[in-house]
């Protein structure tokens, strides 16, 4: 019977001498390889595919992070017969507009072509580089101003009317803040979703282009009776 203690009997186990051909063996092969060699062709098409990953990746993220926040509003653009009934919502209004959340910039596009000092902030670079683009192309870049800019932080006091095309979710919150900050006298016209407690003064459309039109009234917008410059 072996009398052998285990940090002995370990040793014995680990010993060079002791080592198994096989694993002898595997380990002068391994001494003796060389890494796989990548061909030519192979880093090509390797840097080739990692660009391409970059690309569609810079491309798609700004589209995927707005669907991904706290209140997800991913980019959907409004339909013509939701421009039609926000233009028809605000008829005989003027002064500055903005939409919240602007897309392409469709809206703030049609506003400025109506007239309106119109504004679109947006959080997707793409959309926003394309707006100034379709201004400049429509020559409508001295009535229509773009900015890469999260909508809950931009201060809504300063604008006579706000659209916003906006997913149920954010309603309520957005109702607070226009209720905070909005002045009287001043137009919201929300699309596809109505703000949940303001009754509206005007309703146009059907389904997904229905469109509600509100005024602020004296007793919402507490003591905000001026507006300042936009
Ligand atoms: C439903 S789309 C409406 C686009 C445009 N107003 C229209 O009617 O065609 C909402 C837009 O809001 C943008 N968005 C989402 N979250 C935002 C945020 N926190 N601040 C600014 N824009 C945001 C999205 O990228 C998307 O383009």
């Amino acid at each position: 019977m072996s009398t052998l203690s285990p940090a002995a009997a370990t040793r014995d186990v680990l010993e060079p001498d002791t080592e198994c051909a096989f694993c002898k063996e595997i380990s002068e092969a391994g001494k003796n390889s060389k890494p796989p060699k990548l061909s030519r062709r192979g880093a090509i098409l390797l840097g080739v595919s990692g660009a391409v990953f970059a690309g569609v990746s810079a491309l798609l993220v700004p589209f995927v992070i707005p669907g991904i926040r706290k209140f997800a509003l991913p980019y959907i653009p409004a339909s013509s017969a939701q421009i039609n009934n926000v233009m028809k919502a605000l008829a005989g209004r003027s002064g500055s507009l903005i939409d919240i959340g602007s897309g392409d910039g469709r809206i703030t596009l049609a506003a400025a072509q109506k007239g309106f000092r119109a504004y679109g902030v947006e959080l997707n670079r793409w959309l926003i580089l394309y707006s100034r683009w379709s201004a400049w192309r429509q020559g409508l870049h001295q009535q229509a101003s773009f900015f890469r800019q999260d909508l809950w932080k931009t201060n809504l006091s300063c604008y006579n009317n706000v659209v916003i095309f906006g997913v149920e979710s954010m309603m309520e919150p957005l109702e607070k803040k226009l209720q905070a900050e909005m002045p009287s006298g001043t137009r919201i016209v929300a699309c596809r979703f109505p703000l949940p407690s303001w009754q509206p003064v005007l309703t146009l459309g059907e389904g997904v282009d229905t469109v509600w039109l509100y005024a602020v009234p004296e007793s919402l917008a507490g003591n905000r009776s001026s507006l300042s410059s936009r």
